[in-house]
């Protein structure tokens, strides 16, 4: 995988709930480079900061591509800072996305800031769909979703909106049933969701957001262990190269 950073101008940019922002950037050949389930790596800009922060890919235009992020350390609350009309630095489209599969009704299941990669996946499967999403209060995309054609369910912890608690106990709740399920969230629930697509026979695919070095498969920052008929039973993939997306089946959770 090469390194291709370039400078994007962002021409959007909004904070679409607390600490959580939308940035549309434009760049013809990042914008050509990407597809759902992908991400970006953002470069900040102060030298302290030296790792890229990557960011999943929201929605792709012909000469953009939209991130939504939130702000939780020093690189994220730099790019919050960034006025439309200034450049950023960006990767071209980086990892092995979500295969979007056509069955007869998907289900797509996000968690706080693991929903972005969502939007773009609901607009490329033209199959019936249902979005799960969860947050601690306050929910965003809603809107994005619907427009996607998604006939969507929100839970919160705080019970400020939709149903109170998380999202596997929504669907629960609610009796949601599909032929294939998506996640991308705190591993936590797609550990969870794993589980039970495996008790219900589902597929699943999941985007394991984890903590990342390079960002593009030069270190080994990222690993996770997948299941593969080797002696040992698993192999050490890179979850910048490899994925962020996995099946839920082939992932070992417990390391
Ligand atoms: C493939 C991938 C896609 C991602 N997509 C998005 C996205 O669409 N929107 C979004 O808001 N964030 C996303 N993230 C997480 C995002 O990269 C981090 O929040 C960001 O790098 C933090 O940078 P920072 O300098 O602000 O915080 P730092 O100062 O680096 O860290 C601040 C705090 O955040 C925690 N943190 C940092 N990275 C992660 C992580 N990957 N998972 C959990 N906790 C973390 C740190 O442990 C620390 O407590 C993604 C991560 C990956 C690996
Ligand atoms: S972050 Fe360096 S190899 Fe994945």
């Amino acid at each position: 995988m090469s390194k291709k950073v370039a400078e994007g101008k962002i021409v959007q940019h909004t904070e679409i709930a607390a600490d959580v922002y939308r940035m549309v950037i434009e760049n013809k050949e990042v914008a050509a480079s990407a597809s759902c389930g992908q991400f970006v790596n953002l470069y900040p800009r102060a030298k302290h900061t030296l790792l890229p922060r990557p960011i999943s890919i929201c929605e792709i235009g012909e000469e953009t591509i939209t991130l939504v992020y939130g702000v939780v350390g020093e690189g994220t609350k730099e790019f919050a800072s960034y006025k439309v009309g200034e450049t950023i630095r960006i990767s071209t489209a980086v990892g092995t996305g979500f295969k979007p599969q056509n069955t007869k009704c998907a289900v797509l299941v996000g968690g706080g800031i693991g929903v972005p990669p969502l939007v773009e996946l609901a607009k490329q499967l033209t199959c019936e769909k249902v979005a799960v999403i969860g947050f601690r209060d306050e929910p965003f995309l809603k809107e994005e979703l619907e427009k996607a054609g998604a006939k969507v369910y929100i839970a919160t912890d705080s019970g400020k909106a939709g149903f109170k608690g998380n999202v596997i106990e929504l669907i629960k709740e609610e009796g949601i049933e599909g032929d294939y399920f998506y996640s991308c969230g705190p591993k936590v629930m797609l550990k969870a969701l794993a589980d039970y697509c495996m008790a219900k026979n589902v597929p699943v695919q999941v985007s394991l957001e984890e903590r990342m070095g390079c960002g593009y498969g030069a270190c080994v920052g990222c690993v996770c262990k997948v299941k593969e008929s080797t002696e040992s039973g698993y192999e050490h993939k890179k979850v910048c190269k490899d994925g962020p997306v996995f099946l839920g089946s082939e992932v070992i959770w417990n390391d």
